[in-house]
């Protein structure tokens, strides 16, 4: 089974996660979220988890010594780490379906103006950032790449729907409909209650390339 480990100041944040098809997931034994309190293992009498820069500067540090010591206590030897950060390599969902391939990952997340270098240096961790804007927290970051890492695990979701989606062939996806057929006079296009199944692939496609020219022309390129 695999197992997603996430380190955290706020464990309760990711309660927001363990439903619908995540849920399902964990319920079904797919993989297993283990989120560990950071905080928990600080030997400070108060349990501060955070301290001034060195050299100066504003905000906030968290502290090597807890970090360190909450990745000590977990049972993994060979885990991909990653830490949760706006200098790392942008996130994508190439990563996201490497990254699933993986039996056990260990996400830290910072907090504050970050953590301490030697944390990441003693974790190996690999940092990652989910964009080009800056978060209060690596909470939300490490939510967002565990749904899309667990979407592509064998079971999570039937596997057409990874097949069909943006991103997995290039292009991003083509429009759908649902019921009703009309809904305040739009209707939903012809082909797609045809049953023809060619031509309903060759719209789809073309309807792909032109979503795709619109909002990514940089993926066409590619
Ligand atoms: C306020 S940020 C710290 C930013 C840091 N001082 C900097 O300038 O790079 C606090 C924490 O939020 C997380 N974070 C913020 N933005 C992020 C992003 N775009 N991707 C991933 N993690 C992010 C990181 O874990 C970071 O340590």
């Amino acid at each position: 089974m695999h197992r997603l480990t996430i380190l955290t100041l706020f464990p309760e944040m990711f309660d927001a996660i363990k439903h619908s098809i995540i849920k399902r997931g964990i319920d079904n034994k797919l993989f297993e979220l283990n989120v560990v309190d950071i905080r928990q293992f600080s030997k400070d009498q108060h349990k501060k988890c955070d301290d001034y820069p060195y050299g100066g500067g504003a905000g906030m540090v968290m502290m090597v010594q807890p970090i360190v010591d909450a990745f000590r206590s977990l049972s993994t030897k060979d885990a991909k780490v990653l830490y949760t950060s706006p200098r790392g390599k942008v996130f994508n969902q190439t990563m996201a379906q490497q990254l699933s391939k993986y039996e056990d990952i260990v996400i830290l997340c910072g907090h504050y103006e970050g953590v301490d270098q030697r944390a990441i240096d003693i974790l190996g961790a690999e940092e990652v950032s989910i964009g080009d804007y800056v978060l209060t927290g690596g909470e939300l970051p490490a939510m967002v790449m565990i749904d899309a890492i667990v979407r592509n695990i064998e079971g999570v979701i039937n596997s057409q729907s990874l097949k069909d989606e943006s991103f997995s062939n290039g292009l991003l996806e083509y429009p759908q409909y649902t019921r009703p057929e009309v809904f305040e006079g739009l209707e939903v296009p012809k082909v797609l209650l045809s049953g023809h199944h060619q031509n309903i692939d060759k719209w789809r496609q073309e309807q792909a390339i032109e979503i795709t020219k619109k909002y990514r022309p940089d993926l066409l390129e590619e």
